[in-house]
């Protein structure tokens, strides 16, 4: 067994996210620009290639590993990977998870499982097909309610990822909280990350700090703060009066870095080493300079070996520090 990845600042590296492809059927307009300029496929890893990466990684101590985009499941025969991936559960591996729009959910939900999947994270920040339109810019909220009913019957764990907006979906706070007691499903609240070149005016416009959201919660519930983590930024609190959990994912009201465990793959083999940083290698050149795996596990040390301390967002004094030009679509979040 190879030594762990230790990052520079103690933190073990044991979580890989994998965007698999950067196209979506979806623009959310915190996440993409309407009209993107995807790559072209050519300059995507294969499938194979992808396996060898990750299998490098998962030999050297990754134990969660996470498939996003763009939207994972948009990629031409994304199952086989899920299946190849598969082989790692129970043997290293000891969860293989998604993100996903869901819109594609129900076709896919029943191979999921059937791949050893248990739990998939989905992004649903309304439940007003009006404001999902003009959010997503044109999806339907009926089909990824739809996928998420599926996903839920196949007998995956759902967990609701809502990215606060003020004057988009605050109205609805406590809608959304019903629907998931209601529903059975976890709901984690996301700060929005100044991202991407979409026009900061309205990032900043439309930062709703989850402090006030918390704050709004109390004032009908009683919120207890729960221990557990889940080897990701969330903090919990468990709702008295219903017994759901309730996520709060803060990078800007409060930083979560200090206890990072993870890098980003991304579909043409660059490794970012922070979300909210531009440091990166290219895992591209070494997987395909040799067919030694050693090379692969040597240059990815190297990487991990410059990871930077953590991001530096911030929307404070009415201006917005920290931003990356990058969008959130290209490491999948
Ligand atoms: P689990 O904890 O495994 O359920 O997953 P997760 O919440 O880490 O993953 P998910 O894909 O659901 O991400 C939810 C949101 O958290 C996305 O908006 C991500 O961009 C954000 N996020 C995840 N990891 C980080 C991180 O390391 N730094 C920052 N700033 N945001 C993150
Ligand atoms: N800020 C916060 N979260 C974002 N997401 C996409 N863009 C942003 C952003 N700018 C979320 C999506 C999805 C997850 C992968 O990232 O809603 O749930
Ligand atoms: Fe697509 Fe997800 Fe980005 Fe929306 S947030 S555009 S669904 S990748």
């Amino acid at each position: 067994q190879a030594a762990p990845l230790i990052d520079p600042f103690a933190r073990p590296i044991t979580y890989l996210r994998v965007s698999v492809t950067d196209r979506c059927d979806f623009r959310c307009v915190y996440c993409m620009a309407e009209h993107m300029q995807f790559l072209p496929k050519a300059e995507l890893l294969t499938l194979e290639e992808l396996d060898r990466l990750c299998s490098a990684f998962v030999d050297l101590g990754v134990r969660k590993l996470r498939i996003t985009g763009g939207e994972p499941l948009v990629r031409r025969n994304i199952m086989g990977f899920f299946r190849a991936m598969s082989r790692h559960l129970g043997d290293g591996l000891s969860e293989l998870t998604l993100t996903t729009n869901g819109s594609q959910l129900a076709r896919f939900a029943g191979e999921l499982v059937d791949c050893g999947v248990q739990r998939v994270n989905v992004s649903l920040d309304t439940l007003d097909p009006d404001k999902f339109a003009a959010i997503t810019r044109w999806g339907r909220l009926p089909q990824v309610l739809e996928g998420i009913r599926a996903a839920q019957s196949a007998g995956l764990r759902v967990k609701i990822n809502a990215v606060a907006l003020k004057g988009v979906n605050d109205s609805e706070l406590f809608d959304l909280v019903r629907w998931c007691a209601d529903e059975d499903h976890d709901l984690t609240f996301i700060e929005v990350m100044p991202m991407g070149d979409l026009g900061n005016e309205d990032r900043l416009d439309q930062y709703w700090p989850l402090s006030d959201l918390r704050a709004r919660l109390s004032e009908r519930y009683t919120l207890i703060d729960l221990a557990e983590r889940t080897g990701g930024p969330a903090r919990y609190v468990r709702l008295q009066e219903t017994g759901q959990k309730i996520g709060f994912i803060t990078p800007l009201t409060h930083n979560f870095c200090e206890s990072c465990n993870r890098v980003r793959l991304t579909c043409t083999g660059e490794l970012f080493m922070c979300l909210g940083q531009e440091d990166r290698a290219d895992l591209r050149a070494p997987l395909r300079a040799s067919n030694d795996d050693a090379v692969l596990k040597d240059a990815i040390r190297a990487a991990i070996a410059h990871k930077p301390k953590g991001h530096d967002f911030d929307y404070s004094r009415q201006t917005v520090a920290g931003q990356m030009s990058r969008h959130m679509s290209h490491t999948g979040g």
